[in-house]
């Protein structure tokens, strides 16, 4: 069996490769990926002589590259975590979100028409529902709430889903779909809400919360997502979406106050800064269609999880440290120089 795992440089997709060449030693997978600024390497250190293990630099929009790599590989299994990812870059500049998240997806199904598969998977997120109000805790996303998008992200990620499902219909392409609820863990890029937190409180540094904090996101241990593609890519049903959360639901000043107890520091590095344009208030999955299809759950509790991600950075700052020092520290400052 050989994978393609694209994005497999960044957060979620590393942590997949690890999973899988622990899970399915006899299995190849070939990462490709870019290696934009979210992309590194050395995340991939400890798997890149692993016999079973290749990657290619390859910008999955770059069609005659990604064809040549399906030649020579003959993939049975695709799983598309290859994206740009963050929401605050999309309200910036969408234009590179539209190119990798919309026609990246469509160059790897065409490839998959052209050479054959048994299976594309697309990572989606729960961000292709727009949010929930704050005021009805008893809605949750189904994989039957409507597409509703706020960010370019979201916009972006909703139009892949919708091509990945018409590439069902139309080629009857093997897909399917996961759309997960926020990860955190290690190796998460530092310009998202905990490893940021994590980093500027080792720091002193403030800790810029958007508006008053009180936006909920539906918080998953990275493995547990990582678990639950490895079951649907194997056991779930051709063209369908699976929801994947674990009733985890935080609200954002919460999360950064744990933060700060944990690593015993002040909550008046605290600094509520502007809001997010359009910022989704909460985000909450219904996770019963993997649960009672593929006898999925999580194994993570939230209170091991954030002290397995606090310790991690704590040990492992020779990953984190050449980040936040390079081209980071200019978007850092461009982000948050003028947000009051
Ligand atoms: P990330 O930003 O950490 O990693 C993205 C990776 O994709 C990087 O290695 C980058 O170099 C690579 N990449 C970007 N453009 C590329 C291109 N054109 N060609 C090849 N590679 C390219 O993102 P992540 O947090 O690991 O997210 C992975 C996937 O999971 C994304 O599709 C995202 O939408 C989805 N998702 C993320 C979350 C979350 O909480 N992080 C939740 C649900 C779904
Ligand atoms: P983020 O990690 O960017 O994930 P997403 O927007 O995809 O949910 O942000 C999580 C939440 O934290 C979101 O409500 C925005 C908020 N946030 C802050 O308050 N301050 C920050 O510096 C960042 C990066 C995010």
């Amino acid at each position: 069996m050989t994978i393609i795992v694209t994005g497999g440089a960044g957060f979620i997709g590393s942590n997949f490769i690890f999973h899988m060449l622990k899970e399915h030693p006899d299995y190849r997978i070939v990462c490709i990926d870019k290696l934009t600024y979210a992309g590194n390497l050395s995340t991939l250190k400890n798997v890149m002589d692993h016999s079973n293990f290749r990657f290619v630099k390859i910008d999955i929009c770059d069609r005659t590259a990604v064809y040549r790599l399906f030649e020579e590989e003959t993939p049975d299994i695709v799983v598309n975590f290859a994206a740009e990812s963050h929401v605050d870059r999309s309200i910036e500049n969408p234009d590179v979100f539209l190119q990798t998240n919309i026609m990246g997806t469509a160059v790897l199904m065409d490839a998959c028409r052209k050479f054959g598969i048994k299976r594309y998977h697309q990572v989606s997120t729960d961000e292709v529902y727009g949010d929930l109000p704050l005021d009805r805790p008893d809605l949750f996303f189904t994989e039957n709430t409507p597409l509703h998008t706020s960010s370019p992200y979201s916009s972006s990620k909703a139009a892949a889903d919708l091509l990945v499902l018409a590439y069902f219909r139309t080629y009857l392409l093997p897909v399917t779909i996961s759309r997960c609820s926020n990860n955190y863990g290690p190796y998460h890029f530092p310009e998202k809400l905990i490893p940021l937190m994590i980093i500027n409180a080792l720091a002193d540094k403030d800790l810029p919360v958007y508006g008053e904090g009180l936006n909920v996101r539906d918080w998953l241990y990275v493995e547990d997502h990582c678990k639950a593609i490895d079951l649907i890519i194997h056991k779930g049903r051709v063209g369908e979406v699976y929801n994947i959360g674990g009733h985890n639901e935080m609200k954002n000043i919460d999360i950064v106050k744990i933060i700060c107890k944990a690593l015993g520091k002040p909550e008046s590095l605290i600094k509520h800064v502007g809001d997010r344009k359009g910022h989704d208030m909460r985000y909450a999955i219904d996770p019963t269609k993997i649960h009672s299809e593929l006898g999925w759950l999580p194994d993570t509790k939230f209170a091991e999880g954030i002290q397995k991600t606090i310790d991690w950075y704590l040990k492992n700052e020779d990953w984190w440290k050449p980040i936040v020092s390079g081209e980071y520290q200019k978007y850092y400052e461009e982000m948050y120089g003028n947000r009051t």
